[in-house]
């Protein structure tokens, strides 16, 4: 079955064509880093706008990398939630009209759910169950997973996702957007320890986060009088040491607790090199093996939505005939995936 995939619940345009037994026949994927740049942050409006000047575009660009017409497609998968409810809407209307048009059946997938499998798509895939930590810009949740759709919750942040916290201690570093990976560039250049943050809620005992006070704590440090460049960078190598060691710490807390000795990281902070370094290390003191998605696959993109949308329906998923109705969920838990969109 050859799926294709539709992802546009954020600041990223992505289709991606998936075919059962044979993988990953291609991803075009469009970053609107340039459009919301000079406004320090994704302005919802202009997101939408852009994903309906793209979407036709990049498909036709996936068909001829791809070398597939529109007939070779058996049914299509796009993201309903959670997400900007404008940008949602964008997607889920070019993928029910697609549907509509071709006979095919149709299939609303949970954004969360694209990211927490993404991993399974890499040449080396782990096999359930894992303990899965899915670090996003909106989401940080521990996960014990048995299989597609059994997702057991086990932690999340109470306030602040880990990429929130990186994206907001960046633009209080004045790094700009998107901050996430201009934080971490700049830490590389500097030490972590010379300033102290705290690890909030290292030692709670449970798997929950808390990521809010970090920020706070960085202002505070940052507002010195002779808080200077370098003194910037040693701040940034600290919160991005503050943030992971938490990561790290309950994660493998998840693998003792679970008895599992396989751990999955999905999401956009899933890039972030020294977060890689650190679990890779003590996951393998206990003998466990982390698995990640390719580094392109790591933050949006349409091949984690055609992927969760063939999983789906190869688990027997009817999806809609494309009666031309869609619909949207920008909230939505992953949690309360078995109710419907
Ligand atoms: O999964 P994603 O693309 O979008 C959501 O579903 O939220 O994640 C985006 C988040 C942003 O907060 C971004 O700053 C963060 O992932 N991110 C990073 C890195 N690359 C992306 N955070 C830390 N280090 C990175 N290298
Ligand atoms: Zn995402």
């Amino acid at each position: 079955m050859r799926v294709l995939g539709i992802e546009t619940s954020c600041d990223e345009t992505g289709v991606a064509l998936y075919e059962t037994g044979r993988g990953l026949l291609g991803h075009c994927l469009h970053s609107q880093i340039d459009l919301h740049a000079v406004y320090g942050g994704v302005v919802p409006e202009l997101a939408s706008r852009d994903h309906i000047r793209r979407l036709p575009l990049l498909l036709r660009e996936l068909l001829a990398k791809t070398g597939t017409t529109l007939a070779d497609v058996d049914a299509v998968a796009y993201t309903a939630g959670p997400g900007l409810a404008g940008a949602l809407l964008v997607g889920s209307a070019f993928a029910e009209s697609l549907a509509l048009a071709l006979d095919l059946p149709v299939l609303p997938v949970h954004h969360l759910e694209g990211h927490l499998l993404s991993p399974l798509l890499s040449a080396t895939p782990p096999a359930f169950p894992f303990v899965a930590l899915l670090v996003s810009g909106g989401h940080t949740q521990l996960m014990r997973v048995t299989g597609v759709g059994d997702y057991h919750l086990l932690g999340e942040t109470v306030d602040d996702a880990a990429g929130e916290a990186f994206d907001k201690t960046a633009k209080l570093l004045g790094l700009g957007y998107p901050g996430g990976p201009a934080l971490a560039t700049l830490a590389q250049a500097g030490r972590p320890g010379r300033f102290r943050l705290p690890r909030p809620m290292l030692h709670s005992k449970d798997f929950d986060f808390s990521f809010s006070g970090l920020k706070t704590a960085v202002l505070n440090a940052a507002s010195a009088p002779d808080f200077t460049d370098a003194d910037k960078a040693d701040l940034a190598a600290e919160f991005q040491e503050a943030v992971v060691d938490v990561l790290v710490a309950k994660s493998l807390a998840a693998l003792r607790h679970t008895g599992l000795r396989q751990l999955v990281v999905a999401g956009g902070v899933g890039a972030n090199r020294r977060l890689r370094d650190q679990l890779d290390g003590a996951a393998a003191r206990r003998k466990a093996t982390v698995f990640y998605p390719e580094l392109a696959l790591c933050t949006d993109n349409g091949a984690m939505i055609a992927f969760a949308g063939a999983l789906r329906f190869a688990a027997g998923a009817p999806g809609r005939t494309g009666d031309g109705a869609f619909a949207v969920r920008p909230r939505w838990s992953l949690q309360e995936i078995g109710t419907p969109v």
